[in-house]
């Protein structure tokens, strides 16, 4: 989604600014622009539709040169992708500005600066907030006064940047709903949206918090709070290296990343042994919080929302322990009624998602005993916000599909049920059954990759297909959901999940020979309910892909392909066949001739509700 970056520096920054660029790439966006202040103070600006490389091509042919800037990766969401769009926006060739976010009172803002003689150049929200900056500066005041009364008059969300030709040292931003970083250096101060885009020129960060408004020059940094008081906010050293982060022989990262699974599996679970406890891998303070707790409520969005879909079942079945899973776009705006002691779980990989993070924000005040996330982005805003934290070891996660950090969310829940479940329900045998199951995981994922190339083989049979049916029954039904998820996501076939008892109620319709439909298979008690759900399919011509245990007792017969997946633990079988139907996916979408890591309108880090 958008990324922002910015400096102010006694060096020439257009190279840090694209870099930055660069390091943002992989959360999605359609344009890219770039704005410096030159020697002469005059405003210098490339923006237009297309990649960073686009932008870099543009900077090779016509240079431009400055000490302060602002650079922007642009996701549309009003306006379409184009050039006019592109940010920076300039109001008057005085003020640049750049902005992730939505800015919802736009329309009444733009009628009021269209009476005052404001002319608009592009279709975007953000505009208004370039003019409206450009008055107040008008009016005499400094920049970072006109900022403040600027931010004042916005509602919804917003991380903004801006520079003005008339302070020219100066790049001031603020930030409400949208990520901010300041990165400190010596001689030079930065802003961007994630520190990772600033990690090639330091390792010291303040994170803003909600309502700051900050100006940086090269050598000052001045925070202010919502109510304009000045504020310390605290530093923080990111020590560790950053990832290299290459496809390392593989085609795309999603298939990288899916076969990053075993090690990351492992990686996740071994923080266990790392810490004296299992309670220990939550944070300080989680075994008080876990003694207390009497009921669960997930809150997620998307494949990190199936993930929880999964939780349940063992939280539920193993732990004993009540819970509940939503999504967050729902849950935020919904007047719930929560039962007593309940712990507030959110689930997300990168930590920003913006509904992910309202909805931890508007459950604060005593609604919950604690909140806890299961993330892999340290120091990422819910990280940052919640009780109790949770990282999955996945490492960075590049395609736009998640893959590794789904697998690796799961066994972040699964320990949590074992630390949950040894205070309630759980035998001490169960507990001792589950961790040898995690501890076999990674085997059995390894095995499971090495069916590749008999799902190669499978894919051809969806390419010429427009939909999908994915079933599956009790905690396999959230996997057959994410498996239709990744397929509609990067092959753009349209696929939806029923619980395979629903099928008679209505999806049954939909089945002809055109109509693949995939079963993940359990080989528990419900296999033969599903095998007969299966069979209705099939007297209706229905083509058949099973996944199965290979001790299931499914054949492969004409219009029935099943997958001999290998036979594991009940308890890690939903994130053992997952990794199959990541395969199918990928091979599909590869054939179809998609942008795997980068599928049509979406983005890595959603950060807009
Ligand atoms: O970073 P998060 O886990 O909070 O992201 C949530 C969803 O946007 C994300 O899982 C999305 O559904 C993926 N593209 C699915 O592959």
């Amino acid at each position: 989604m958008c990324g922002i970056v910015a400096a102010a520096a006694r060096r020439e920054v257009s190279e840090i600014l694209l870099e930055g660029l660069r390091r943002l790439e992989y959360r999605g966006y359609d344009s890219a622009g770039m704005a410096l202040i030159d020697n002469e103070h005059n405003l210098q600006l490339h923006k237009q539709q297309g990649k960073v490389c686009e932008l870099e091509k543009a900077q090779k042919l016509h240079p431009h040169l400055g000490c302060t800037g602002i650079a922007h990766t642009r996701w549309a969401t009003h306006g379409e992708p184009s050039g006019a769009n592109a940010h920076p926006h300039i109001s008057g060739q005085r003020v640049a500005l750049v902005h992730n976010g939505i800015i919802e009172n736009h329309a009444a803002l733009r009628e009021e600066l269209l009476a005052s003689g404001y002319e608009f150049s592009s279709a975007t929200d953000t505009e208004v907030v370039v003019h409206l900056l450009h008055q107040a500066l008008d009016g005499g005041k400094t920049l970072l006064v006109a900022l403040q009364e600027t931010v004042r008059r916005l509602e919804g969300a917003y991380a903004i940047a801006a520079v003005d030709v008339e302070h020219p040292d100066q790049v001031v931003a603020a930030r409400k709903g949208s990520p901010l970083v300041i990165g400190v250096g010596i001689g030079e101060n930065f802003l961007a949206s994630d520190q990772l885009a600033l990690r090639q020129v330091t390792d010291r960060f303040i994170f803003l918090e909600e309502g700051d408004v900050v100006e940086i020059t090269p050598s000052s940094m001045q925070i202010y709070d919502e109510s304009g008081v000045p504020v310390e906010r605290k530093r923080t050293l990111i020590s560790e290296a950053v990832e290299v982060v290459d496809l390392g022989g593989f085609d795309h990262y999603m298939l990288k990343e899916i076969h990053e699974q075993p090690r990351a599996l492992a990686a996740t679970y071994a923080q266990a042994a790392t810490h004296p406890h299992i309670d220990d891998c939550f944070g300080a303070g989680a075994a008080r919080v876990f003694d207390r707790v009497k009921a669960i409520q997930i809150v997620a969005c998307g494949t990190s929302f199936h993930a929880g879909m999964v939780a349940r079942y063992w939280l539920e079945e193993l732990a004993g322990i009540p819970c509940q899973v939503e999504v967050a776009s729902e849950f935020r705006y919904r007047k719930r009624v929560t039962h007593a002691d309940s712990l507030l779980v959110t689930i997300s990989q990168s930590g920003e998602t913006a509904d992910t993070l309202a909805a931890l924000r508007n459950a604060a005040g005593g609604e919950f005993i604690a909140s806890l996330v299961v993330s892999n982005v340290a120091n990422s805003s819910l990280v940052r916000e919640s009780d109790l934290v949770f990282l999955t070891k996945a490492g960075m996660e590049i395609g736009v599909a998640s893959t590794k950090a789904f697998t690796t969310q799961l066994v972040g829940l699964l320990m949590l049920t074992l630390a949950l479940g040894r205070r309630r329900a759980m035998s001490e045998e169960k507990q001792q059954e589950v961790v040898a199951a995690l501890q076999s995981l990674p085997d059995y994922v390894q095995q499971t990759l090495e069916l590749n190339s008999v799902i190669e083989e499978l894919s051809g049979a969806f390419i010429p297909k427009h939909h999908a049916l994915f079933l599956g029954r009790g905690i396999e039904y959230p996997i057959a959901m994410e498996g239709a998820l990744k397929l509609k996501e990067i092959s753009y076939i349209h696929a939806e999940a029923y619980p395979a008892g629903e099928l008679k109620h209505g999806p049954l319709a939909l089945v002809d020979d055109d109509m693949p439909v995939v079963a993940v298979a359990p080989s528990d008690d419900l296999l033969e309910k599903l095998k007969s759900n299966l069979e209705e399919v099939r007297s209706r011509g229905g083509e058949l892909f099973v996944f199965a245990d290979q001790q299931a007792g499914f054949v492969s017969e004409p219009r029935v392909k099943v997958f001999p997946m290998p036979h594991c633990p009940e308890v890690i079988k939903p994130i053992v066949y997952t990794v199959a139907l990541q395969l199918l996916s990928y091979h599909v979408a590869l054939q179809k001739g998609t942008d795997v890591d980068k599928p049509r309108n979406l983005a890595k880090s959603v950060t807009v509700e």
